[in-house]
């Protein structure tokens, strides 16, 4: 690959470096375009072919279907690894050894602990109010009881601050569902894993003793592993640019949770059980939605379907397909659900229209199904995947700071009026 493009504009020649990245991906570099042109911009809604940023945390290949945490394959990862060193690997760089994992464990107990007073502010939302609006209210709200912003040029500093963010988020978590179900709120206990506690902290009842099950620690761990990061998706992104403004690390999560919660992003988990619900509603009638998938004048996309990226299966799906089997086998449980996802998949990878376009079952198709299994109500399934996605976001969050990145501000192609005289009242 030559390391330089040459663009022509009215006969004059200009050249931008091409920049190799460690996987051989190639970028032309346009910092320079506008100042050397003279103001013409490049015109990507959707930034579909546009790098953003230099970034070493993942690579995912979309044609190949890999996907790598710090160059770490994602299936090795969901078989060997645990969410807290994969945490600890997506935010610092590396596995940790047993002391780091041990330390930074205890590190993140001491501060899992939110301020009592977050409890007025729950209480202030209706038991209907859905809850990714709760917890990102609540994530921003964390940055009122820690009004310091971390200063990311001091290593201790932004450790306390990583330490926090991810032990009082899944009391966030929890919290949540508690005040959605009516249930007293729940502190867990440090004597559990980082897994065990937070489903401690969701299902633990005060009239009896809480019984961990391994099988659900098990698969909610995988899960959350598949969900940690993804390079620059939309909610990352999204964290990013508002970090980019020097926003602290709270509200900038805050801001990714909003992102997330977009029906045609993470809020597709609660989309397709939905979905798959309504086909058994309709007596299995597979032909029926896929025929409104593809009716271009039916707005209806097959939830759980497709990716901007993956124009092949997306290898999270494949591991949490056969992890849905396995748990529903392993907890007896008899979900109607996957055996319309298996029929819905089978039948839509045979269609011209979704081979043609490379569209696969992603994340979201399968992952709702374990989620139920394990008692997570619906409403709260794009929540379980902001809880994944905290470390990757966390983790991309501080590569922008610490490369001391500009501030984000696209620019736009103006379509609009040119200039035009103020009409008075009277004549309009
Ligand atoms: C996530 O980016 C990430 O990495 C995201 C994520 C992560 O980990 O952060 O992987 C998580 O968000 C997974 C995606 C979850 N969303 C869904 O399952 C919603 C359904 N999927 C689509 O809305 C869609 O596939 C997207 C949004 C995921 C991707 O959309 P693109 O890349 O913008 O593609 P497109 O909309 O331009 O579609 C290309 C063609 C179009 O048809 P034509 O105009 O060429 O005729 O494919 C069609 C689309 O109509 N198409 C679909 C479809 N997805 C795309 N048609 C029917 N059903 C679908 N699901």
């Amino acid at each position: 690959m030559s390391k330089i493009a040459t663009l022509e504009i009215d006969g004059k020649k200009y050249e931008f470096p091409i920049l190799i990245g460690s996987e051989n991906e190639a970028t032309i570099d346009i910092s320079t375009l506008r100042s050397v042109t003279g103001g013409v911009t490049t015109f990507d809604p959707g930034f579909k072919n546009t790098s953003s940023c230099e970034s070493k945390i993942t690579f995912l290949d979309g044609e190949k279907g890999i996907l790598r945490y710090r160059g770490y394959a994602i299936e090795e990862l969901a078989e060997k690894s645990d969410f807290l060193e994969v945490s600890y690997l997506l935010i610092f760089g590396e596995l940790p050894t047993t002391a780091q994992k041990q330390q930074f464990h205890k590190d993140i107990q001491k501060t899992a602990l939110v301020d009592e007073d977050v409890k007025k502010i729950l209480d202030g939302f209706p038991k209907s109010a859905h809850p990714m609006g709760v917890l990102s209210a609540l994530t921003s709200a964390l940055t009122a009881f820690n009004p310091k912003s971390v200063n990311v040029d001091s290593e201790g500093d932004m450790y306390r601050a990583v330490c926090k963010i991810l032990g009082k988020f899944q009391v966030l978590v929890a919290w949540t569902y508690r005040k959605e179900e009516g249930l007293p709120l729940a502190y867990g206990h440090n004597s559990l894993g980082f897994v065990e506690n937070f489903l401690k902290m969701m299902y633990e009842s005060p009239i009896e003793d809480y019984k961990v099950n391994p099988l659900v620690v098990e698969a909610l761990d995988k899960l959350l592993i598949l969900h940690a990061d993804h390079e620059q998706n939309c909610s990352t992104s999204t964290v990013r640019v508002v970090g980019s403004a020097h926003t602290g690390l709270f509200a900038s999560l805050s801001a990714g949770i909003s992102a997330l919660w977009g029906p045609l992003h993470g809020g597709a988990n609660q989309a397709v059980i939905e979905m798959l619900e309504a086909i058994k509603e309709d007596g299995g009638d597979y032909q029926k939605y896929i025929d409104k998938a593809k009716d271009k004048n039916d707005p209806f996309r097959l939830m759980g379907f497709g990716h901007r990226v993956y124009k092949n299966f997306d290898p999270r799906a494949v591991i949490i397909k056969e992890t849905a089997e396995r748990v529903l086998n392993d907890l007896k449980v008899n979900d109607p659900v996957l055996d319309i996802a298996r029929n819905l998949a089978e039948i839509a990878l045979n269609d011209e229209y979704f081979k043609s376009r490379n569209l696969y079952p992603n994340v979201d198709f399968y992952s709702g199904i374990i989620y139920r299994a394990i008692g997570i109500p619906v409403p709260m399934f794009t929540v379980m995947f902001a809880l994944g996605r905290l470390p990757g976001w966390i983790a991309q969050w501080k590569e922008m700071r610490l490369n001391k990145e500009a501030i984000s501000r696209p620019r736009q192609l103006y379509t609009g009026e040119t200039l035009r005289p103020f009409v008075e009242e009277s004549k309009r």
